[in-house]
C-alpha cells in the first residue's frame, strides 16, 4: 500500500501525530491539529550547496528593479485600492460575506481585462459554467463589454486547476472560491484549513513561476472565523475586504494589506441590476438623504485616507425586556455600550431602561473611535426626542472620540473632516475642538441632557 500522502501537524508546537486529534498530545492545546502534505522524498533529499549562483545574497542596488507595467483592472476604485493594477504574479485575496458582491466584481474585471485585450481565466469551484455565464450575460447587458468573453474552468480539483494553468499561462487567474478547492492528497474536505493552506501555497507557487496574477475569493463570516481567508492573510501580497450588508446597496471594499501600495483606503460601490458601481459622490448621497428628525446625525468619518460623510441614526424607545436591547449595525457593539457609559454617567443621559437602537444609514460600517461623538449626539437627541437642527436646515455634523471621563479626544484629519463637512455645506460642527467634554457638546447644540426616564416619569 502506498504510503499516506498527509501527515497531521500542530500548528502550535509543529508536533506530528498519525491521525487527526483534538487536542495536541504533545503541548495539550485545542483545535491546533491540521492536515498537510507529506513532504515527498524528493524535497526532503534536496541537496544544498551554499555559494551556488542562486543561493549567494545579493545586493538590493544591484537587483534589476522590476518595471512591469501592472494589469490596469479597468475599475478605477479596484485599481487604486492595489496601487495602480494588479502586480504580474501576486497573489491577491478578496475575502468578504457570501452574496456580498465578490463573484460579480472579479467577473467585471476579467471582462474588462478581457475586452482590454488581456489574457484571463476564471476558475469557479462554486458554481457551473452556465451559472456564471448567466451573471457574466447580466453584466454585459450593464456595462462591463467582454464580460462573456471570459473562458471559465468549473473545477474543484487543485492538481486539474494548477495544469490548466500551467498550459494556458494567463495574465491573470481568479479562483471563486479558495475554500471550495481541494488537494487529493489530502483527506480532509475542502475548506479545512489545512486544505485552503496546501490550495493557496501551490497556487503561489504557480504564480510565481509563471507570472500569473491571480485573485482568490474567500468567504468570511461575519465572526471572520471560518476556516480559510484568515489563515491566508500572511501568505498573500494583498487583502481586499468586501464589506456592507447584503441586503443594502452600498458596499465598502477595502485594502486591509498590500505589499504593493498603501492599506489606508477605500472604495464605495453599489450593487445595481447590471453589476457594481463606483460611487464617487458617497458624501453627496448621504448628506442629500440625511434627515433631520430627532436622532440623527451626521458623522465626518475618515474611510482611509479619503474623508466620508455618513448619516449615523439612533432610536431610544422603552423597553419591556430585562436587560434592555442594544442593537448596532455600521458601529461597534462595545463601542455602543461604551458611549451609553459615558452619557448616563458624565452628561447625564440616562438609557438604563431603553431600547437602544444605532444604525448608519446605507450598509456603511464605521469601524473607527471617531464616531463615538456622533453616536452620543444621536442617542441624546434621540433620548430626548429633540432634533439638533431646526427643521429646514441643513444637519448637524459631528466627529471626536469620547474618553472614558467624558472628555473630547481629537482624532487624525480633522481638518480634512471640516473641509469635507463644509463642502457639503454643513456649517453645524461639532468637533473636540469646539467642546471640550461631551457634557459641553451636548449643550453647544441645545439638545437637552434630560433623560427619557426622567421624561417617562414627566
Ligand atoms: P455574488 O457576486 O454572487 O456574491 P458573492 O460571490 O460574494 O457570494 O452576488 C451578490 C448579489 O448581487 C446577488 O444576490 C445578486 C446581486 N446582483 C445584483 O444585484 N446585480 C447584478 O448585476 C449581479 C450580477 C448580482
Ligand atoms: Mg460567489
Amino acid at each position: 500500500m502506498a504510503r499516506s500522502a498527509s501527515v497531521f501537524v500542530c500548528s502550535s508546537c509543529a508536533h506530528q501525530v498519525a491521525k487527526w486529534h483534538g487536542q495536541c498530545p504533545q503541548c495539550e492545546e485545542w483545535n491546533t491539529i491540521v492536515e498537510e502534505r507529506a513532504p515527498t522524498r524528493a524535497a526532503k533529499q534536496r541537496p544544498v550547496s551554499a555559494g551556488g549562483a542562486s543561493n549567494r545574497p545579493v545586493i538590493m542596488r544591484e537587483i534589476a528593479s522590476d518595471s512591469t507595467p501592472r494589469l490596469a483592472t479597468g475599475i478605477a476604485e479596484l485599481d487604486r485600492l492595489l496601487g495602480g493594477g494588479i502586480v504580474p504574479g501576486s497573489i491577491v485575496l478578496l475575502g468578504g460575506a457570501p452574496g456580498i458582491g465578490k463573484s460579480t466584481l472579479i467577473t467585471m474585471a476579467l471582462g474588462l481585462m478581457a475586452s482590454a485585450g488581456r489574457s484571463t481565466l476564471y476558475v469557479s469551484g462554486e458554481e457551473s459554467a452556465a451559472q456564471i455565464r448567466l451573471r457574466a450575460a447580466r453584466l454585459e447587458a450593464g456595462a462591463t463589454p467582454g464580460a462573456l468573453d471570459v473562458p471559465v474552468l468549473a473545477e474543484t480539483d487543485l492538481d486539474v486547476v494548477l495544469a490548466v494553468i500551467e498550459s494556458e499561462r494567463p495574465e491573470i487567474c481568479v479562483v471563486d472560491s479558495v475554500q471550495t478547492l481541494a488537494c487529493a492528497d489530502l483527506s480532509g474536505a475542502a475548506g479545512t484549513v489545512g486544505q485552503v493552506r496546501e490550495v493557496a501555497a501551490r497556487l503561489i507557487e504557480i504564480a510565481k513561476r509563471t507570472d500569473t496574477a491571480i485573485m482568490l475569493v474567500g468567504h468570511v463570516t461575519k465572526e471572520g472565523s471560518l476556516a480559510g481567508p484568515r489563515v491566508l492573510e500572511h501568505l498573500v501580497d494583498c487583502v481586499l475586504q468586501f464589506d456592507g450588508e447584503r441586503e443594502r446597496t452600498y458596499r465598502t471594499l477595502r485594502a486591509i494589506k498590500n505589499r504593493f501600495g498603501a492599506t489606508n483606503d477605500v472604495g464605495v460601490f453599489e450593487m445595481r441590476d447590471g453589476g457594481l458601481v463606483e460611487v464617487l459622490d458617497a458624501s453627496e448621497r448621504f448628506v442629500s438623504e440625511a434627515t433631520c428628525a430627532p436622532g440623527s446625525v451626521v458623522l465626518a468619518a475618515m474611510e482611509g485616507s479619503r474623508p466620508l460623510l455618513v448619516e449615523v441614526q439612533a432610536l431610544v424607545s422603552p423597553s419591556e425586556m430585562v436587560p434592555p436591547r442594544r442593537l448596532s449595525s455600521g458601529v461597534d457593539r462595545n463601542r455602543l455600550a461604551l458611549v451609553l457609559a459615558v452619557l448616563a454617567r458624565h452628561a447625564g443621559v440616562s438609557t438604563g431602561s431603553a431600547d437602544v437602537f444605532v444604525n448608519v444609514v446605507g450598509g456603511v460600517r464605521v469601524d473607527e473611535p471617531g464616531a463615538d461623538l456622533a453616536i452620543a449626539l444621536a442617542v441624546a437627541s434621540a433620548a430626548s426626542g429633540r432634533s439638533l437642527t431646526a427643521s429646514g436646515e441643513k444637519p448637524l455634523c459631528a466627529f471626536g472620540e469620547i474618553g472614558l471621563t467624558g472628555e473630547l479626544r481629537s482624532v487624525p484629519h480633522q481638518l480634512r473632516r471640516e473641509q469635507e463637512a463644509k463642502k457639503f455645506g454643513l456649517t453645524k460642527l461639532v468637533t473636540p475642538e469646539r467642546a471640550g467634554s461631551l457634557r459641553e457638546a451636548l449643550k453647544l447644540d441645545h439638545c437637552a441632557s434630560e433623560s427619557l426616564s426622567a421624561r417617562n416619569a414627566a
